[in-house]
């Protein structure tokens, strides 16, 4: 399995399983099926509202014998309603105890957006708290304290833009091992990649395939579909591979994690065996052409009438 260095020289598996959108009684399966198959890195979340049936088909493989807990690379990720310092450890042990084990491999900052505890989603302006109020290094300081603690082994955040990252490095202890971004051929994120390379920060790539399987509310009425993208089946054809295969292979060329949903036995299999697909320069150039700065994840949902989120203030664009 490829994988890739942090910067204290542990690795993780450079392809991993995304269970965002994955239904309660899908992931058990697809978590089964994937580790029966290879898939050695998990990245999960509390938001996704399915760690409990993740953290069961991990832990029945496990018992099985078929791999052991070292083997694996488990992500997963604070929710916005536990930044305040004192919701931290908290929320990472409710994390573990679903997932079963006793410690994360690496836990991120899932946005950064607060809420009030116990706001699972916010409807009214009074569910948030502005970053002014509780400011992202107050939550770094309790993640550091979890490190600390043996509760995890390496932190970091998503979707963090250069000016959010440089802000958090110029005052954290630990700096962050990992930024996680939506990252594909319509969004090549440049910039952040190289800053984060210049800093020894790895980036994992989510809805490396389009996320298409997004509820519908999230979705624009005219979205680029990027499995469809001439471009990407053209490279396909080429090799003799399918398009999601080149959209991951073209990820991994960049040296940066890839984390396909699929809850498919079929296409988990096809995703993994992307890892082995070599995209030449021609290629790469072909794909690079493709950019147009398009999220499907633009957060756009944190900025309702009278949250202090608005799209400049997230992405600092
Ligand atoms: P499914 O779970 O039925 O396989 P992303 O990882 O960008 O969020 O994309 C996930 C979406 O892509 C899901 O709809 C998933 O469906 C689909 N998908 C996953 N793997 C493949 C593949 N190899 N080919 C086509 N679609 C795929």
């Amino acid at each position: 399995m490829l994988s890739f260095s942090l910067p204290d020289g542990d690795r993780l598996p450079a392809l991993g399983l995304g269970t965002w959108k994955s239904a309660p009684g899908a992931v058990y399966g697809a978590v089964k099926e994937a580790l029966a198959i290879g898939y050695r890195h998990i990245d999960c979340a509390p938001a996704y509202q399915n760690e409990p049936e993740v953290g069961k088909a991990i832990a029945e493989t496990i018992a099985s014998g078929m791999v052991s807990r070292q083997d694996l690379w488990l992500t997963s990720k604070l929710w916005n309603n536990a930044h305040a310092p004192a919701q931290v450890q908290p929320a990472l042990e409710q994390t573990l105890a679903d997932l079963r084990i006793d410690s994360l491999d690496l836990y991120l900052i899932h946005w950064p957006v607060a809420f009030k505890p116990g706001v699972f989603f916010p409807r009214k302006s009074e569910d948030y708290i502005a970053l002014e109020d509780l400011p992202i290094i107050a939550t770094w300081k309790a993640l550091e304290d979890c490190v600390a603690k043996g509760l995890v082994r390496h932190i970091g955040v998503c979707n963090f833009s250069v000016a959010k990252l440089e802000a958090l490095c110029g005052q954290a202890t630990i700096r962050p091992a990992m930024n996680q971004i939506e990252l594909h051929p319509y969004l090549q994120q440049g910039p952040t990649l190289d800053f984060c390379r210049e800093n020894g920060i790895l980036v994992t790539a989510y809805s490396p395939l389009g996320s298409g399987d997004r509820p519908a509310g999230m979705k624009k009425s005219s979205e680029p579909t990027l499995l469809d993208n001439p471009v990407v089946q053209q490279v396909a054809t080429k090799h003799g591979a399918t398009p999601a295969q080149v959209l991951l292979a073209w990820g991994l060329s960049r040296k940066t994690v890839v984390i396909p949903k699929s809850v498919n036995p079929e296409r988990l299999g096809q995703n993994l065996a992307a890892a082995h697909l070599e995209l030449d320069a021609q290629d790469i150039a072909d794909i690079a052409m493709l950019d147009r700065g398009y999220r499907f994840v633009d957060g756009s949902f944190f900025t309702g009438p009278g949250s202090p989120y608005t799209l400049k203030n997230i992405w600092d664009e």
